[in-house]
Parts: structure tokens; sequence; C-alpha cells
């Protein structure tokens, strides 16, 4: 018998201890509401975060703002005021943590759902933004955020814009992305990204954003679990496999890296080119092994691994 649900009425509490039908069925009405052609947008984009590892937050959010976005058409329809929808967005955190990948899919999202008119995703950092000399600046954020009308720009490493003081011309490039921000509200969506501190640094220290970013993620790093369930996953698609030394090591090297790497430890990107590195040593020692049997082509052993993390 399960504990399904705990009640208190006048001060009592009650606890049910069998499961009542009358819950299941709003469980089950819950996820199959979902099914309904009309949301064909959030389940397009839930299946392919359903292959992500972890950011059960992420999932969340994505759910919330899907909802939140859906109601307002649905209270516009009815003739109910809507909330003004801004959509900018500031992502928090290490690098390899899914920012860039996430901000993908939510311009897809956007885009299913009429929000955005193209959904494509515009990646700049302060290279693209900040110009050599006064007034260039200007005009290279206007052209970015030109070319970013109808999707997502998408500005990594953002505080390095407040980087030089009051006379960089970072100042300028930012100045020129909130009234950009402002005059085409919602022909573009701007999301700042970075590593948490310094974007918690950069907000404060320009107190005219945060209420103009109201949505604030934070993408958590990985555990060594989560790392090694990713890297097993990445291992597969590949059409490749571990032997049970070369998982080990592997999650060996995870936890190592991660422990000496702290907050450079770029997660997603580290397990990438770590087995990539290892798909080439396994190469060579197979070449130097003439041995091409079917289970060798596919095993990744302890000595790739090895040799990946050494390079
Ligand atoms: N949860 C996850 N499950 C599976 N793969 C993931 C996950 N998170 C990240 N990755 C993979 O890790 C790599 C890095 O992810 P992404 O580029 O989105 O991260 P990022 O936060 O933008 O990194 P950076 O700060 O380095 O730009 C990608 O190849 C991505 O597919
Ligand atoms: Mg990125």
């Amino acid at each position: 018998m399960e504990k399904a649900a705990r009640m208190r009425k006048r001060g009592q509490i009650n606890v049910v201890l069998k499961k009542q039908p009358e819950q299941d069925a709003l469980l089950s009405h819950q996820s199959n509401v979902l099914e309904k052609p009309e949301h064909h947008a959030f389940k397009k984009i839930q299946r392919e975060l359903d292959e992500f590892i972890g950011l059960k937050n992420i999932k969340d959010f994505m759910k919330e703002i899907y909802a939140w976005l859906y109601l307002n058409q649905r209270r516009e329809e009815a003739g109910l005021k809507a909330g003004k929808q801004v959509l900018h967005m500031v992502f928090r955190g290490n690098p390899g943590t899914g920012k860039t990948t996430v901000a993908r899919l939510i311009a897809k999202m956007f885009r299913e759902m009429g929000v955005l008119e193209k959904g494509h995703l515009i990646e700049a950092e302060r290279a693209d933004l900040v110009g050599e000399y006064i007034g260039h600046t200007a005009q290279k954020t206007r052209e970015l955020v030109q070319k970013a009308i109808g999707g997502i720009l998408f500005v990594d490493e953002a505080y390095s814009l407040a980087r030089g003081g009051e006379k960089d011309f970072g100042k300028e490039a930012i100045d020129t992305l909130v009234k950009s921000m402002e005059d085409q509200q919602h022909s573009f969506v701007l999301i700042l990204a970075g590593y948490p501190k310094e974007m918690d640094r950069f907000l404060k220290l320009n107190p005219g954003l945060p209420s103009r970013f109201p949505m604030k993620v934070t993408f958590p790093n990985y555990t060594v679990n989560e790392l090694l369930q990713m890297a097993k996953k990445m291992v597969k698609e590949r059409d490749y496999q571990l032997d049970e030394k070369g998982e080990e090591t592997l999650k060996n090297l995870l936890s190592h890296a991660k422990e000496e790497q702290e907050d450079n430890f770029s997660n997603g990107r580290f397990i990438r080119n770590l087995l990539e590195r290892a798909i080439r040593a396994q190469a060579v020692r197979l070449l130097e092994e003439d041995n091409y049997g079917k289970t060798e082509l596919m095993t990744l052993k302890s000595v790739d691994f090895k040799k990946a993390a050494f390079k």
C-alpha cells in the first residue's frame, strides 16, 4: 500500500494510504494533454530535450515558458489582458553545460509557436560587437542585431563587454544592445551568457540590465555520473563501445579533471574532445596491432583513454 497524499484539515493531518484513482486520472490527463496536435511545438522540443542527460531545471523551465506563452495566446483569444512578454534571458553556466544547445532549441520552439519569425541563432562575442574607433561599435552592434531579427542573438561571455571600464567601446555595445531591445522589442530575443560569478557581477555593475532580462537560467555543472552517461551515449552514437576497464579509466579521468579544473572544467565539451582523442588513439593501436575484427574496431580500451588524457 502506498502513502499517496497527506491532507491537512482543520489542524488534522490525514494520511491517505491508498493511491486515489482521481489522482491517477489527473496525472495521466496531464501527460496526455500535451499529446494534442496543438502542442506539437512543445512535444518536438521535449523529444529533443529528452535526449539530454540531466538538465532537469532546464526541462522544467522550457515547459514553463511554453505554458506561459500558450496561455497568453488563449487569454488574448478570450479578450483578456495578456502579460507583456519580455523574453530576453540570462544564461549562467560554466563551459560545455549546454547553453548554446538550449538557446538553439528555444529559438526553434519560439519559431514553431510563431513568437519569432525565423528562429535562427546568431552567436556573438565581444569582437563581433565592439569596433575600433568612435561610432564603429554602434554600427557593428546594430548590424549584428539586424542579422538576428526574427531569431535569437546569443552573446557569450557578455561581461567582457564591460571589461575595459568607462572609456572602452564595450560600454557602447551594451548601450546599443539595450536600445535595440527597446526599439525592436518583439522582433528578436537577446540572451546574455557566461560564467555564473562573472554574470552576476556584470549584472550588478549595470543596474539597468537585470530588469530587462526577466528570465535567468542556471546551467549546473554535471556530476561525474551524468558525464559518464553522456560519454556512453556519445560512444554508442558513434558505433563504439567501452570495455569494463575502459569505462573505469574514463570515470576516473572524469572525476580527476572535474576536480582539478574546477570552474574551467568544460563539461560536455571535455567529454566530446576526450572521446575524439581516444578514438584516434584506438585507431593507431589497432593499426599497429594489425587487428581489424569487428569487436576490436568497436572497443575503446583503458589504454586509449589514458593516451587521450595525456595529449
Ligand atoms: N546534458 C547533455 N547531454 C548530452 N550532451 C550534452 C549535454 N550538455 C552538453 N552536451 C554536449 O556538450 C557540448 C557542449 O555543449 P554546448 O556547446 O551547448 O555548451 P555551452 O554551455 O554553450 O558551452 P561553451 O560555454 O563552451 O560555449 C555539445 O556537444 C553538447 O551536445
Ligand atoms: Mg556555447
